[in-house]
Order: C-alpha cells, then sequence, then structure tokens
C-alpha cells in the first residue's frame, strides 16, 4: 500500500515546514526585540533584555500616587504621548487603588538610591507589568523618554506607526555630564514661541536639560524690558534683506522702514521657562556684553563710546566696533537694570554674558575708556573688558545668579566666580578648569552646528562655512585627557551651538541641528566606553522613523538628503 508510506513522510514534511515556519517567526520576533531592545538614543548606561514582551491594551492603567502633583503631570506626559501615537487611552489611576494589578505603568519617586543620583532611573519591563523608578522628577521624565523610544515604530503608508508593544528589558541609566546644552541664536534671525517650544521638544527627546537662549546680538534685540521699551520698539526690528547673502547685506536706505524682526514680551519668556521646566529643561538666557551690542546702541546711542547714531544691522560686517562704553556709569546702570529684569524672569542659577569678540578700538580712543583705566590703575583694554565682567558678576552674585561667559572672559583675568563657556577650542576651558572654574566645553570644531555636515557643498544648503560632519561631533569628548582628576569635576559638560545668520526659519534650524543633536545628546549622557559610531548609525536608521513620526525636518545621513525639501539658497541670488 503505498499511501500508507507516503502519508507519514507527508506528514513529517508538513510538521517540519511547520516547525521552521514557528522558528522563523519566534526568530523574527527575537530579531525585532533585539532591534528594540538596543535602538535607544542617547544609548543607556546599562540595559539587558530577557525574551518577550508586554503587549499594551485599553485595559493598561498607569500607575502613581496620585497626591503628589510632580507624578500626577508626568502620568499624564505619558497618557498623551500613549493616546496620540498608540491611540490607547490608558487610565490614571492611583496607586493606592490598584498596586497589585500586572496590567500596569508604574511610576515610583524613591528619593533614596545612590546609584541613579539626580537624573538617573531604573526601567523594567517584565510580565508583571512596566516599573519606573528614579530619585526625581526628573530621572522619571528621562526613563519616559527611553520607555516611547522601546515602542517599535514603522513606516506605514499612513506614515509613522507605533506598535503597542514593550519588549522584557531593565535598564539602569544616568546621564554623564551634567549639562547637556543646545544653543539658539534667535537674533539673526527670529523664531516664533511655536519654534522655540518644538526646539524644546527636541532636546527633551533627545534628554538634554539645558537650552541657551541667544536673545541679544548686533542684528536683533529679542527679550521685552519694561524699563527700556526701545529695545524692542527700536531694537527688535531691521530694514529687510532676506534676498541678500549676509555677508554683503546693505545699509538702510534714508527712510527706509525696518520690517524685519521680532522680540518676545515678557508673557512669552514665561510661557517658554514653563513649557521648558515641564521637560526638565533649564532656560540660560544670553545678554551680551560688552560687544555684540549694536541693536541696543540704536535704541540708546548714549550708553556708545562715540554717541552713535546707530541703526540695528541688516546682517554682519567685520569688525563690528561698537561696542558698550566701559567708562561710563550709565552704562552700568542700564546693564544691571536689564539684568535685573533677566533674573527675576529665569529661575535657573546662570546667566550668559557674553564676553565674545568684543573689538576694543572704540575704548582705545575713548576719554571716559582711558579714564576708567586710569582711575583702576587697569593695565590695557583687556583689563578693562576684565573689570567691566567682574563688575557686572559682583551685581549677579547678589541677585543670587552664576555669571557664564565665552572664554574671551578669561583675557584680562577672570572674574571670581565665573563659569567659562569654552568655544575656541578646549584650551579656555582647560585653562579656566585648572585654576578651579567651572567650564562648559563648546569648541568650534565639534560644536558649532552652522557648519557645512558635508564636504560638497555645492550639494548642501549655503552655511557660514565650516565643516562638521556626524562623525566629528560623535567623536567628541568633552574632558580633557590630560586634566587631573581632581579637575575633572570642574567640566560640567557641553553643548552645541546654532547661529542662525542662514538659517532663516525652523525648518532649517532642523536641518542643520538634527542628527548632529542626536550624536551630541550620545556625548554628553552616554558612557565614553558605551559609545561606538557604527553602532550610534545603526541606531540613528531606526530612530528617524520617530522624528518623522514628528514630522522633523533632519538630513539623513545615508542619503544626504533632508527629510523635507530645504531650498539650497533661502535668499535670491
Ligand atoms: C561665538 O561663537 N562667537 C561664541
Ligand atoms: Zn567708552
Amino acid at each position: 500500500m503505498p499511501s500508507l508510506k507516503i502519508v507519514p513522510q507527508y506528514v513529517f514534511f508538513v510538521l517540519a515546514t511547520l516547525i521552521l515556519i514557528v522558528m522563523a517567526c519566534a526568530s523574527r520576533q527575537m530579531v525585532q526585540i533585539q532591534q528594540m531592545e538596543t535602538d535607544i538614543i542617547p544609548k543607556p548606561m546599562v540595559m539587558t533584555t530577557d525574551p518577550g514582551s508586554v503587549h499594551l491594551t485599553d485595559s493598561f492603567s498607569i500607575l502613581c500616587d496620585t497626591d503628589d502633583k510632580e507624578l500626577e503631570g508626568l502620568s499624564s506626559t505619558l497618557y498623551d504621548w500613549c493616546k496620540k501615537f498608540l491611540d490607547l487611552e490608558l487610565h490614571l489611576k492611583s496607586t493606592k487603588q490598584a498596586s497589585e494589578s500586572k496590567q500596569a505603568i508604574r511610576l515610583t519617586l524613591q528619593k533614596m538610591d545612590p546609584v541613579l543620583g539626580k537624573e538617573g532611573y531604573q526601567l523594567d519591563v517584565t510580565d508583571n507589568g512596566v516599573t519606573l523608578q528614579a530619585n526625581t522628577g526628573a530621572g522619571l521624565f528621562y526613563g519616559l523618554q527611553t520607555l516611547i523610544q522601546l515602542f517599535p515604530a514603522t513606516q506605514t503608508e499612513n506614515g509613522i506607526q507605533y506598535e503597542a508593544v514593550l519588549p522584557f528589558v531593565h535598564i539602569t541609566d544616568k546621564p554623564r555630564f551634567s549639562w547637556r546644552g543646545m544653543h539658539l541664536d534667535v537674533c539673526r534671525h527670529f523664531f516664533p514661541v511655536s519654534f522655540i517650544k518644538r526646539y524644546i521638544d527636541l532636546l527633551a527627546m533627545h534628554k538634554m536639560n539645558t537650552f541657551h537662549w541667544h536673545l541679544t546680538e548686533d542684528q536683533g534685540w529679542r527679550i521685552e524690558i519694561k524699563q527700556y521699551p526701545r529695545l524692542t520698539e527700536i531694537g527688535a526690528w531691521r530694514v529687510d534683506r532676506e534676498h541678500q547673502n549676509w555677508s554683503e547685506r546693505t545699509p538702510p536706505e534714508p527712510g527706509e522702514q525696518a520690517t524685519y524682526g521680532g522680540f518676545y514680551t515678557q508673557d512669552d519668556i514665561r510661557e517658554v521657562i514653563k513649557y521648558a521646566r515641564k521637560r526638565y529643561i533649564t532656560v540660560v538666557p544670553e545678554i551680551e556684553m560688552p560687544g555684540h551690542a549694536v541693536a541696543a546702541l540704536a535704541a540708546y546711542p548714549e550708553l556708545s563710546c562715540t554717541g552713535g547714531p546707530f541703526y540695528v544691522m541688516p546682517g554682519g560686517y567685520w569688525p563690528i566696533t561698537n561696542i558698550y562704553c566701559a567708562g561710563k556709569d550709565t552704562v552700568f546702570k542700564f546693564l544691571e537694570n536689564v539684568l535685573e529684569e533677566v533674573a527675576a524672569l529665569f529661575p535657573g542659577e546662570y546667566i550668559h554674558i557674553g564676553g565674545d569678540e568684543a573689538f576694543k578700538d572704540n575704548w582705545e580712543k575713548c576719554s571716559d575708556c582711558q579714564a576708567r583705566i586710569k582711575a583702576n590703575g587697569l593695565k590695557d583694554e583687556h583689563e578693562l573688558q576684565s573689570y567691566f565682567i567682574k563688575r557686572i558678576e559682583e551685581f549677579l552674585i547678589s541677585k543670587n545668579k552664576k555669571l557664564i561667559g565665552w572664554d574671551e572672559i578669561l583675557e584680562g583675568g577672570l572674574a571670581p566666580e565665573a563659569t567659562v563657556m569654552s568655544w575656541r577650542g578646549m584650551d579656555g576651558g582647560i585653562i579656566a578648569s585648572k585654576a578651579g572654574h567651572d567650564v562648559v566645553m563648546s569648541p568650534t570644531t565639534h560644536c558649532y552646528l552652522d557648519y557645512y555636515q558635508s564636504e560638497d557643498q555645492e550639494a548642501e544648503p549655503v552655511a557660514i562655512g565650516g565643516y562638521l560632519p556626524l562623525d566629528s561631533v560623535y567623536a567628541f569628548d568633552p574632558m580633557p585627557p590630560e586634566l587631573e582628576p581632581s579637575r575633572q569635576h570642574h567640566i560640567l559638560g557641553a553643548q552645541c551651538n546654532v547661529w542662525t545668520e542662514y538659517m532663516p526659519n525652523g525648518n532649517h534650524v532642523e536641518y542643520m541641528a538634527l542628527p548632529r543633536l542626536c550624536a551630541l545628546s550620545e556625548v554628553v549622557w552616554s558612557p565614553r566606553e558605551q559609545r561606538h559610531y557604527e553602532d550610534f548609525l545603526r541606531r540613528l536608521s531606526v530612530h528617524y522613523k520617530r522624528l518623522d513620526a514628528l514630522d522633523v525636518n533632519y538630513r539623513n545621513h545615508e542619503t544626504g538628503k533632508a527629510a523635507k525639501p530645504t531650498p539650497k539658497t533661502y535668499y535670491s541670488e
């Protein structure tokens, strides 16, 4: 009976095929889990995985101590994300009501784990549900950013879709540095509050904690100061030269109206600070002095050495020699009044006073400046700048604020408690930290996001110059190898700077900032030994889907193309 022989062979064949299919599915799931577990940016400090996953449904709850307002706020952050991206309405419940449920994401503040410190978290996804613990709200917030990145994102016909599934993982994570900063120049071009909030969202998603808001410049004063209304009536507006290259912009014609610009009211600023605080981001305002002050001098020319008149510059003509006079006491009174309002608005401990690129030609010729040098026994104009900054520092300390400035504040002697932001290389930061000062590293070699992203400049939108590819940002180590261990705690961290001469709108800022911001986030968050560029690039390709879900205009490092079309030049040639 031949059929009897065939049947067992047939059954064997079918069974073997089924087993292979099941194994293939299982291994695909494993691969997926494998990918999910390692695709987080910035890379966590320690992460282990177990086979298996949790599927979230709408019977899941977010559990926390709802009497704690901060925890309630964090729960609603997670609730909102799940509603928007998973289409799931989770239940917000108090731990007192439902402590035993397995179908839960538990958020707990423990306030005592020495490993996690001020910003770390512990995240566990197991058969028993999801547990997120930290000592602080900030730690929980960063844990939530990781949790969100564990949901797999896929490209579909309808755009990016997140799946409501989490791999079993155990993550213990905390940042390497306490200053994880991004700067934005809102003076060379003005950006509305809506974009500032979007920028803050991008920082938060990458666990950055400092937004350095560059608010005053030669080309625009962008913060309302109640005692000096002309700063924004005059200083916030310039003639429109948007059709000309930045470096060739022509001065105003006689009688021409100043129509390009804008500023933030104090209510706008409070709104931004509140928005940032909810995302555990400190906003550091920068009020430039003694240079980069032409917009202020256009409004109040009596604060200069020469008396003016001045106009708000539509572009850059170097060197820009008009700066605040260091010889007139009225200048210090003005700056103190401005800083008093700024200090009252911004709750963070730092105020950035600029200090860079102050051309001192006017000081050499000014009788008031020369009289100040003589009266105080100063050697030269560098020491006059040092006098200027020290006097401002004394005032800030009296307002319970700390002064931070660009590394030129070292010249002529550093103010006693100043923090240095080292941009002309690392040397300024090394000198300052050896002298016992705190430092933020932001050298042009690794941190200037206004530089080109490709050597092929023709293929890129016009930028200021330079070349800073993604791998150079990734290779950055803010800790100088020669710094002795006893001084290393002075290196607070690092930040990237976004100067916007050649970035006329938010779309363009996103193109220049991402994915270099992703690389920076790993530089300042992840342990040095966890960083591997090839591994980062692999995770970055997955991360792009998260950016796509937010409609971000990043530059794809694989294709060299913008996620959204970016004009090659924004001005017509
Ligand atoms: C700077 O880039 N001038 C600080
Ligand atoms: Zn002067």
